[in-house]
């Protein structure tokens, strides 16, 4: 049955779909949120909106199983809702777990800036490496200084020149200092912002919205961004004290196997944004802070990890993969996948990437038609679910509806799709079409 299609916009008269603000973090969200951050994250107040939409407040628990950098858990435990999540990328899992850990103090926060910044500039001053002032150091001219670098194998896993030798001698030097104390309460907060600051900062990396490397700068301040950012994150702790102890965790899981972690008919709903067909690769976005916080140290790793993600993008489809056992009779889906197919052919298209389009496809909606089937034990009668997705067309300008074919799949593992509401929509470049970004609204009947 077609899906009454809702047009929310977020509810701003007058406001574009089109419009980018619409993804940004507003000024009065950013505590917690703002500490790091997937560019295209949706917004909080997106949240909030569904949150209230599902009639969800305090004494109820959210699932997102697709956590990402934590927009969801943030925000419910703002609102003094519990909530529970999962992420298989080790850097996102790892900043969305310190994202809702507010129960160190301010001041524990501070000190540890002001210790660590002091430590750190007076190492690089004894090696006559300036963080923020290039002339001076120019004057004072000794010796060349030796920089620090990473192995041979983690550098190898780094977009080319995706960060210059002197910020990332920084950095470490930085991050020696944080690791030094990690006994201490700020230790994975000190982390963390070491990670925006490296991505925000130290970098050579711009996104636009997928990551790509910039014309290199030959230096970049470190350590006074950062120490900078902590207190912004102890003021942030300071003012979400309040919410301290509503329980929030995440977990560091693949959402199609992991469902069975969480207390059988636990979760009141689930919010999230898992990723789509959209040939993004989510290991080549947090690549750099990966490797220099030791979350990626070898290729095997990098295989292991991008194993543990739903397949939507053409790197990361392996021979062994079999997700698409999951949606072999939809008969949508397969037939979409043979359209791919049958224009890569006409086309005379042969690259490795090309012929795998067909496989993506598949791969992905029964990778995601696996975790809605294991998700079933974990929802109480009633649940209510937003899966927020876009329409995509790169591959081959084959128009994949992603919303509905997702929607399709939910009822055929006894979802009731509620509706299905435009976000926003964006144009697609190749095909002029417009894209539509959607939350797919369901209903666990019990
Ligand atoms: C669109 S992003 C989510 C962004 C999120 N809403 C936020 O606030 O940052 C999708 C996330 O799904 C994660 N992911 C992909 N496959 C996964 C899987 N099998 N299990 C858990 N997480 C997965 C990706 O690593 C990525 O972080």
């Amino acid at each position: 049955m077609a899906a009454p299609l809702i047009e929310m916009a977020h509810k701003k008269p007058g406001r574009r779909k089109s419009d980018p603000a619409l993804n940004r973090l507003a000024p009065e969200d950013q505590a917690a949120h703002a500490w790091y951050r997937f560019n295209l994250s949706f917004p909080p107040h997106l949240v909030r909106d569904y949150l209230a939409d599902f009639g969800i407040a305090p004494g109820k628990r959210v699932l997102d199983p697709f956590c990402g950098t934590g927009t969801t858990v943030v925000e419910c435990k703002k609102l003094g809702i519990e909530a529970e999540g999962t992420e298989a990328n080790p850097m996102a899992a790892f900043a969305s777990g310190v994202k809702v850990d507010w129960s160190v103090s301010h001041r524990a926060v501070v000190e540890f800036a002001e210790e660590v910044a002091a430590a750190a500039l007076q190492r690089l001053d004894r090696e006559g490496v300036a963080d923020s002032d290039p002339l001076h150091e120019m004057r004072g001219r000794r010796a060349a200084p030796i920089l620090l670098g990473l192995p041979h194998e983690c550098h190898a896993l780094l977009l080319e020149n995706s960060i210059s030798p002197r910020p990332l001698h920084k950095a470490l030097v930085l991050l020696e200092e944080i690791d030094r104390r990690s006994a201490r309460r700020a230790h994975p907060h000190a982390r963390l912002a070491l990670a925006r600051v490296l991505v925000n900062d130290a970098s050579n990396l711009h996104f636009g919205p997928e990551v790509g490397v910039g014309p290199p700068k030959a230096d970049a301040p470190v350590v006074e961004p950062w120490r900078l950012l902590m207190r912004e994150i102890g003021s942030h702790v300071a003012i979400l004290k309040d919410r301290a102890d509503v329980h929030a965790r995440v977990r560091l899981a693949d959402a199609r196997s992991a469902m069975k972690l969480l207390e059988p008919g636990s979760i009141d709903a689930v919010f999230t944004s898992p990723p789509y067909p959209n040939e993004k690769d989510y290991t080549r976005t947090t690549r750099l802070e990966s490797v220099v916080l030791g979350f990626l140290r070898d290729m095997k790793e990098l295989r292991s990890f991008k194993q543990g993600l739903v397949r939507s993008n053409t790197r990361t489809v392996y021979k062994a993969d079999d997700d698409d056992q999951f949606v072999a009779g939809n008969r949508k889906v397969q037939a979409l996948a043979e359209e791919t197919e049958r224009r890569r052919i006409e086309m005379g298209k042969t690259s490795g990437f090309e012929r795998v389009y067909h496989r993506v496809t598949r791969l992905y909606f029964g990778g995601m038609a696996r975790h809605l089937a294991e998700l079933r034990p974990a929802l109480k009668p009633g649940a209510m679910l937003g899966y927020v997705v876009g329409d995509q067309a790169s591959y081959l300008r084959v128009m994949i509806r992603t919303g509905e074919l997702l929607a399709e799949i939910a009822q055929g593992l006894g979802y009731d799709l509620v509706r299905i509401d435009l976000f926003r929509t964006r144009l697609a470049t190749a095909t002029r079409e417009q894209l539509r970004e959607e939350t797919v609204v369901l209903r666990w009947p019990g």
